[in-house]
Formats: structure tokens, sequence, C-alpha cells
């Protein structure tokens, strides 16, 4: 049976407020997505609950309402654990994606000397923290935006100590083959760290069957606040990890000169965590539970289909990636050949049409600057946008055309 990719987004839209914000009395189309999502009155609700109620502190004594809300802290962890298919004692509670490579990149105490692999569509989350830390090598993408898998097997023959894997572009929505690039590195011996920040949100990763170092995405992407980041790491790389932030909440024992750490995760999560962010982290894997990840990645390709058939239909719009056989969701980067700065028509797009949609460099600068010759306009779906809000986009920017390109 086709999947109805409309009655999937029109039964989810209902629950996003944010859905019926009104500028200048016109509807908003929300499309970007890879940025950051819209977020559903549960999700909200379960922050409040939080915020409005007895909001005691966590791990910091043995009073009921201290209890209680740690228990509801340590219930998000064990929800993101089941997500993967990992221990609870796995899963660190940071800020965001970017906290988390860094914290990776820093507490492997890497030498100068040692190498990662990293892939040039990488985010620079994914990217600045291992050329702050060690040599890295890039892997390029070829010309039609895919892997240059060549390139990879033979770097790997250079003795990488990490692997830095990007799942999902969000340049491009294309997805890595994520098997076949960690098993090739495990072979080779290297650490492995995914940065799931695209694709977490879309898909289940399970780490029952892949074997990965460090896997991190952001919660603020899939329907969870901002500031509320989440870190895997493999109980004995965890234990290796060197923390990076120290103080309250990490030390079992403390005496004048020395201290204990606590076991991990905790040794990680220093200071007052972001309490209501689990809160709302929990209510948001409980939203995308309900609605099954198998009918969000039907919903997310079939969209991300549609954006790569109405991009090619208009020959004045370039695709990075064009490659149609690639497994893709829904994030595409369009440019113009000849008007190099998006500023203007993200701007006329926003203004006279409500639609909010992305230009500039993605935090991807070297990938998109050699692939694009300039910035891009990147539109990205989630689960409530609809067929219709894809074309409204493609038609402001055939409006726009004669009189801004
Ligand atoms: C692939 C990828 N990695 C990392 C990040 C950084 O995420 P955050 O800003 O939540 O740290 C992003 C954000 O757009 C991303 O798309």
């Amino acid at each position: 049976m086709q999947f109805e990719m409309d009655a999937f987004a029109e039964r989810v839209r209902p629950d996003f407020p944010g859905i019926k914000t009104e500028v200048d009395g016109k509807g908003v189309v929300y499309l970007d997505n890879a940025a950051t999502t819209l977020k559903p009155k549960a999700m909200v609700d379960a922050m409040n609950a939080y915020y409005l109620g007895i909001s005691s502190n966590v791990h910091r004594g043995k009073s009921y309402s201290l209890e209680l809300v740690s228990n509801t802290y340590e219930q998000a962890r064990y929800k993101v654990a089941s997500l993967l298919n990992c221990a609870g004692n796995e899963v660190v509670f940071l800020r965001n994606t970017t906290e988390a490579i860094n914290l990776v990149a820093q507490g492997l105490c890497l030498k100068k000397e040692d190498r990662v692999l990293v892939f040039d569509d990488s985010h620079h989350s994914n990217f600045l923290p291992w050329v702050r830390n060690a040599t890295t090598e890039l892997i390029t993408t070829k010309a039609d935006g895919n892997l240059d898998l060549d390139q990879y097997f033979a770097a790997l023959k250079k003795a990488p100590k990490v692997v830095a894997i990007t799942h999902c572009s969000n340049v491009t929505g294309v997805y890595a083959p994520l098997d076949l690039l960690v098993n090739a590195a495990k072979e080779a011996g290297a650490i492995v760290l995914v940065d799931a920040a695209q694709s977490i949100p879309h898909r289940r990763v399970n780490l029952g069957q892949l074997d990965i170092d460090f896997l991190t995405f952001s919660a603020h992407k899939m329907l969870g606040p901002t500031g509320m980041g989440i870190l895997y790491g493999k109980k004995e790389q965890l234990e290796k990890l060197e923390p990076v932030n120290l103080g309250g909440g990490v030390v079992d024992w403390v005496e004048a000169n020395a201290y204990r750490m606590r076991k991990i995760p905790h040794r990680f999560e220093a200071g007052t965590p972001h309490i209501a962010g689990a809160y709302g982290l929990s209510a948001a894997l409980d939203y995308l539970n309900r609605l099954d990840y198998e009918n969000i990645q039907q919903h997310d390709r079939a969209l991300g289909k549609l954006m790569l058939s109405l991009a090619q239909e208009r020959e004045y719009v370039k695709v990075i990636n064009t490659d149609s056989t690639a497994d893709r969701g829904a994030v595409i980067s369009l440019f113009i050949p000849g008007a190099p700065s998006l500023d203007d028509a993200a701007r006329v797009i926003s203004d006279s049409y409500g639609i909010v949609c992305r230009n500039g460099f993605l935090c991807a600068q070297p990938y998109v600057s050699q692939h694009a010759q300039g910035q891009v306009l990147r539109i990205s779906a989630y689960i409530y946008n609809t067929e219709a809000e894809i074309r409204q986009f493609f038609n402001a920017l055939d409006e726009i055309r004669d009189f801004m390109f």
C-alpha cells in the first residue's frame, strides 16, 4: 500500500501550535527543520510540569521531590537507551551535538600526530574539533556529491586513530552507507564516532547491530528542547574518556588534594544539568514512538524524493548531489548559477510568501563552496510538512526568478 504522506502530516499538525503562527496575517510554512524542528505541545507541557511543580535539582540529597525529579531525569536516559538499543549508563546528557563531539575529541587525549578521518560534507561541529586536536585527513565527495569510497578505503590503510562519520548530511540530506563505513573503520582498528544529528530525528540506529564507539545527536532537531544533547559512548570507551568539566555532580569523594570520580555517565555531567530538558526529551521520544519510526522514515523519504524531482524540473536551479539513487531524506540545497548571494531571495521568500528556509553555507563551508561556488538555499522538512508546502516553495522560487536571479 502506498504511504499517504499528507494524511500522516495532517494527523500530526494539530499537535504543533507553532504551525498556526501568522506573520502579517499570512500562515507560515516552516521548512528549516534541519536547523531545528517545531515543538509539540506535549513536549512543552512536560517541561512546564517540571518548572511549575517542585523544581528540585537532581542527584543531590534524599528529599522526596528530589528523588522524583531524579527518577524522571533518569527515565529519559533509559528512553534514549531503548531507542538506541544500548545500556542506560552509556547515555550522557550534554548541551548539544557540538559539545558532545568536542568532549570526545578532547577527552580521547589525542596527540597532534594522531590521524582522524573526516568527511568533507561534515558539519563544522564534526570537523573543527578534530582539526584542533589531531591531524585530519579529508575524505572527499565526487562531482555527483557522493563519497569517494576508494579514497576512504585507502585512507583506512594508514591506521587512523579515529573515523568521524556524518550519518546524514545537513546539506544534501543524503545518508552515508553507515554499515559499510563503520565495519571498514573497525576492521582498520579505528575508534568510530557517528554524528547522527540529522539522522536520528528520522531513523533509528540499532547499536546492538553496529560496532559504533560514540554517537551523538541533539534533542532540538527531533521535537525536543534546545540545550539538550545526547552522547552515546560504548561502556569501555566512556570509561577511558577524560572528562572535560569538573565540579559538582561528577565526584564521589573529595579531599584537599584528591578526588574520586563518579561512575559513567555521571562523571561527564558536571554542574546542574538541563533537568527540564530531560523532561522535554522524554516527551518528544514518547511522541515519536507513538507515530512509529517506520512512518516517520517513509514520510521523510517521500518528501525528499519530491524535493529532488521538483528541483530537477527547473533548468535554472542546480542541486548539490543529484544522484536519484542515493538514500536521501527531506533536505535539499539549491543554488542558482549567477546568483552568488541568496540573502535577498531568502528574505523575499520569507517576507512575501511566509516560507522559512535557510541560506548561506550551512556550517559546512568548504563543502558548499566547492559544490555551489557560493551560498545555497536549503529547505528541510519534518513530520508535519506536506507536499503542498514543498510545491509552494518551488512556486515562490519561480515567481521571484525574473527579478531576483
Ligand atoms: C550534521 C550536523 N551535525 C552537527 C550539528 C550541530 O548540532 P547542534 O547545533 O545541536 O550542536 C548540526 C546542526 O545543524 C548538524 O546538522
